[in-house]
């Protein structure tokens, strides 16, 4: 990954010596790490002792700030910090601005979020939910493990500014809703120790119903006074037992999942008692808002899965405990690869919010295909909920973020060796919202492949474009949802229409999309003025979510003249010839990236260009065949 740095000339002087007190295990490990950075960079390992007059780097722990750090420049470098934990994240973002070609970069610099972290679906029998790059390495055969490269991982997250992660799957089955009885105490102590030598903490998910899964109780109804003793007791014994743990993470009445309303009580009852729990251990509890009917009648066509979540959560803004925090994902229905941003985020003044990304390319290509997620998740940070001057943005207005990680036991770590840039990605983020999509991919690059100005160049253009690349051959003008159902990889324009789960299109020869305007669902309507006049008239939407928002005829202008029927044929010729493109683009780095990596990258973009054309085919022949309107520019359709 990124933290194989690469060999540098001009190394300045003071990198020759490295000087710390070793105050604790995260102050060893910033240490540590500057050490063996600096001797892959400069071919010796720095001396402790500097002579005299030499400059050198010195690691000072100084009562100020939790996380943050500051690099100053007094002869010798300075990284200081008021933590061990702010140092590693210092140690590592010198480290990075030295392989880039700088020489000192004075600045200060502290996160923007207190919790930012990884959620992973890894399941106790190893397998992971939509993982894409191997089997999990938190979990083997049933049991928590951990190993080498839960270092290794931590000290991934750590270098690009993370600390937490979720280890297990939100939908919590077999063996990992066993993780409160006790039995894996001493493999959670491992992994725990591990992660926070890096400044890492720990989160666990938990099943609601674990006081009749794992009590014996009659219910797990959420004002029972037997089910919160349990939860304190449940809660007692695992925080005393595995240091470092932050708290619990939660999926209830979502999918299937058991929660609060089977007992008629809300999602307020069912976070605060579990947050009561927790409490006394300083935890933190991190409640899901994906909440829908998941069995919808797809006859029934005034329920919209749309709404759902604001329908569910907005009227309890202001009930939950302060050390609640509501997880809400980016978009109101499921990683799409366009959808609007969830109104919920304008709609909690008075509750806690982390918004949720997916770096886990379920819709996306699952890592087979190259989606460089990052410009997608910086418009969201930025998309303004309410138009007013303060405190406005997205970013502004959550206290933390997560994201579902990509990781897994592969060579590479994702899969795809391009999707590193996500994880990266991610965590420069989250540190700072404001960061430059642009210049992280950059980074990532140079890291990643040294300083050659042509392999830049050309990853940085295959990532920069790859999103829109990916929207214009799968799925049209934020429709969503034509994905093979259960797989969600490969084209299936109706596999989801006569279905459950609440995501149609129910396109006829003459219209497609949801109508989500005043008229239709009035879905709109839960975001702000003016978002909710924009979004509610087809005039005023913006293009690219135009049949999320409306149900259009195919003859319908777009604002360039062109029909919504041509533009869709056309996005997906389009689309399919710019992965055709970037494949052609990767194969110039032949002998300038490594053997291993080139060939793997160039085998997944084989695949993705014949997924590309399937895609184009199936989606145009199939709205072919619906509307019998044939390509403006005579290009083949199937029939
Ligand atoms: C999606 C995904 C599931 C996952 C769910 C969630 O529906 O397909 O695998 O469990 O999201 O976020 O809980």
């Amino acid at each position: 990954m990124w933290l194989d740095w690469k060999p540098r000339r001009d190394l300045p002087a003071y990198a020759k010596y490295v000087v710390g007190e070793a105050g604790s295990r995260r102050a060893t490990a910033a240490l540590r790490e500057l050490r063996t950075g600096l001797a892959a960079m400069g071919g010796e390992a720095p001396g402790a002792a500097p002579p005299e007059t030499a400059p050198c780097l010195r690691l000072v722990e100084e009562p100020g700030e939790e996380e943050g750090f500051r690099l100053r420049r007094h002869g010798e470098g300075l990284i200081l910090s008021g933590t061990g934990r702010g140092l590693v994240f210092g140690a590592f973002y010198l480290l990075r601005r030295l392989a880039l070609g700088e020489d000192f970069p004075c600045c200060n610099s502290s996160p923007a979020y207190p919790i930012r972290m990884l959620d992973h679906w890894d399941n106790a029998d190893g397998s992971i939910e939509r993982g894409y790059s191997g089997n999990s390495f938190f979990f083997r055969e049933g049991r928590p493990v951990c190993t080498e490269r839960t270092r290794d991982y931590a000290r991934l997250l750590a270098s690009c500014g993370l600390n937490g992660c979720c280890i297990n799957n939100v939908n919590v089955r077999g063996n990992a809703l066993r993780l409160l009885t006790g039995e894996y105490d001493g493999e959670l102590r491992e992994i725990a120790l591990c992660l926070e030598e890096y400044g890492v903490g720990l989160w666990l998910s938990v099943s609601f119903s674990a006081p009749m899964e794992l009590g014996g109780l009659p219910t797990a109804d959420p004002l029972d006074p037997e089910v919160k003793a349990w939860w304190a007791e449940a809660a007692g014994h695992i925080f005393r037992s595995v240091p470092n743990l932050a708290g619990f993470l939660i999926k209830a009445d979502s999918e299937g999942r058991p929660g609060p309303h089977t007992y008629g009580r809300t999602h307020a009852d069912g976070a605060n008692m579990l947050a009561d729990a927790v409490r006394p251990w300083g935890g933190r509890i991190l409640w899901r808002c994906f909440v829908y009917d998941c069995t919808q009648d797809w006859r029934d066509t005034e329920t919209d899965r749309a709404r759902a979540q604001c329908d569910t959560f907005a009227p309890l803004d202001g009930q939950f405990r302060d050390n609640v925090c509501l997880q809400i994902k980016n978009g109101p229905v499921d990683f799409q690869i366009r959808e609007p941003v969830s109104p919920l985020l304008g709609r909690l003044e008075n509750t806690n919010s982390l918004l949720e990304f997916q770096l886990a390319q379920e819709y996306t290509g699952q890592q087979k295909h190259v989606c460089y997620l990052i410009p997608m998740f910086r418009e969201v940070l930025d998309f303004r909920l309410r138009h007013r001057p303060e405190k406005d943005s997205a970013a502004e207005s959550i206290q933390a973020v997560c994201a579902v990680s990509n990781t897994g036991d592969d060579v590479n770590w994702t899969g795809h060796d391009l999707a590193a840039a996500n994880l990266f990605g991610f965590g420069l983020l989250a540190w700072d919202p404001r960061s430059d999509p642009a210049e992280i991919a950059r980074e990532w690059s140079v890291l990643t492949f040294g300083r050659d100005t042509a392999v830049t160049e050309t990853v940085c253009g295959i990532l920069l474009g790859s999103r829109e690349t990916y929207e214009k051959y799968t799925v049209p003008l934020g429709i969503g949802w034509m994905c093979v159902p259960g797989t969600h990889y490969g084209p299936s324009p109706e596999g989801y229409e006569y279905d459950r789960w609440g995501t149609y299109h129910r396109a006829t020869c003459r219209e497609i999309g949801v109508e989500r305007g005043p008229g239709g669902t009035g879905y709109a309507l839960q975001y702000h003025s003016p978002l909710a006049e924009m979004y509610g008239s087809a005039d005023s939407c913006p293009e690219e979510l135009l049949l999320f928002f409306h149900r259009l005829p195919y003859a319908y202008r777009m604002k360039d003249g062109r029909t919504l029927l041509q533009r869709i044929y056309d996005d997906h010729f389009e689309g399919c010839a710019e992965a055709e493109a970037m494949a052609r683009a990767w194969n110039t780095l032949e002998g300038r990236v490594p053997d291993e990596v080139f060939r793997r990258v160039r085998e997944r973009f084989r695949e993705q260009v014949r997924s590309a054309r399937e895609w184009r085919d199936v989606i145009n022949s199939w709205l072919y065949r619906l509307t019998l309107i044939p390509d403006e520019r005579g290009r083949r359709l199937y029939l």
